[in-house]
């Protein structure tokens, strides 16, 4: 019997020809609910599973689950509970590398739309308020010169510390907020000599512009709370390409609307779709709809990758992104 694939919702090329040549796909026209999904990872018709971050893999589906495993359409797999799917010997692949420039490309897009207030400019022409050139019309602030805090220092915080200082910015970062890890010289390559690593707390009181690029975790979770907002400058800009949940929403839109901080722009919320009440009604903000690693090329290599992941789990074949490994020791 040929290999059996799930997928959770339609995924571009090359994803499903790769699949279909290697076994039976059973493709969902739209994402599943989670009883709909436990149910179908549950009924023993499936090897793998390919599955999108709206997909909550957590124990209690694991528990119940008849698959080798979970191959997840992304880098991130905050979705998935990896230590269950460990324990039950069931396989977690995912997505690196293919979308590191893609989503720091969104984060300076973030940095200099919040800056510059292009989604504040852009409206004022649309609605016809653009009454020609004016000494004083929609200043914003600089972003040469000034500091750019990195929570994290992974490949995406790193291409965005090479766009960064290409734009004449001073970076610092903290590797592994809220905790340190000290990094040395030898390990910053490109970096030694125009980057500098500071503790957290300092990272957020110097920051102009304050990025995030942790994964979700225990640890990360609200790392950015009413208390941390309250350490950044007033004319700080917090910028987030992350996960939602690493920062507080409902503080960050009591510290927009009390101007403890200038501005934020955001790619992922906590609670997505939904919106923390009063963020969409401030001005200071650019909201995007999770868009990091949204170009036609990546969406596309995502695809073979979660695809070839997918299709060597049900094999039997270590996938050439395992998130545990160890799964199968
Ligand atoms: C997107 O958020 C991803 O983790 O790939």
């Amino acid at each position: 019997m040929g290999s059996r694939f799930l997928v959770t919702t339609p995924i571009p090329d090359p994803g499903l020809p790769l699949l279909r040549q290697a076994g039976d796909v059973t493709v969902l026209p739209e994402p599943p609910d989670y009883e709909a999904l436990a149910a179908l990872c549950a009924s023993g018709d499936f090897d793998v599973v390919l599955t999108q971050l709206r997909d909550v893999i957590d124990a209690p589906l694991l528990a119940r689950a008849r698959i080798r495993g979970v191959s997840n359409f992304a880098v991130g797999y905050n979705n998935i509970d990896v230590d269950a799917a460990t324990a039950g010997g069931i396989m977690v692949g995912n997505t690196p590398g293919v979308l590191t420039d893609a989503t720091a490309d969104i984060a300076l897009l973030l940095i200099l739309g919040t800056a510059r207030r292009v989604v504040e400019a852009d409206r004022l022409v649309r609605e016809g308020r653009f009454h020609g050139w004016e000494p004083e019309l929609m200043l914003g602030h600089d972003v040469s010169g000034r500091v750019l805090g990195l929570a994290g220092f992974g490949r995406i915080a790193r291409a965005v510390a090479r766009r960064a200082l290409g734009f004449g910015m001073e970076v610092v970062f903290s590797p592994r907020p809220p905790g340190d890890r000290p990094v040395g010289e030898g390990e910053l390559g490109e970096f030694a000599g125009r980057v500098r690593q500071v503790p957290w707390e300092e990272l957020v009181e110097r920051s102009d512009f304050l990025s995030l690029h942790v994964p979700l975790t225990d640890q990360t979770r609200h790392l950015v709370d009413a208390a941390i907002l309250k350490r950044m400058k007033a004319d700080a800009i917090l910028i987030n390409t992350a996960r939602g949940p690493v920062v507080d929403e409902a503080a960050l839109v009591q510290a927009l609307a009390n101007g403890e901080i200038a501005g934020a722009g955001l790619d992922v919320f906590e609670d997505e779709p939904r919106l923390a009440p009063g963020l969409a009604d401030l001005p200071n903000t650019v909201l995007l709809p999770h868009v990091g690693s949204a170009t036609v090329p990546v969406r596309s290599e995502m695809a073979r990758l979660s695809a070839l992941n997918a299709i060597a789990i049900a094999e039997g074949r270590m996938p050439a992104h395992a998130v545990n490994p160890e799964a199968w020791a």
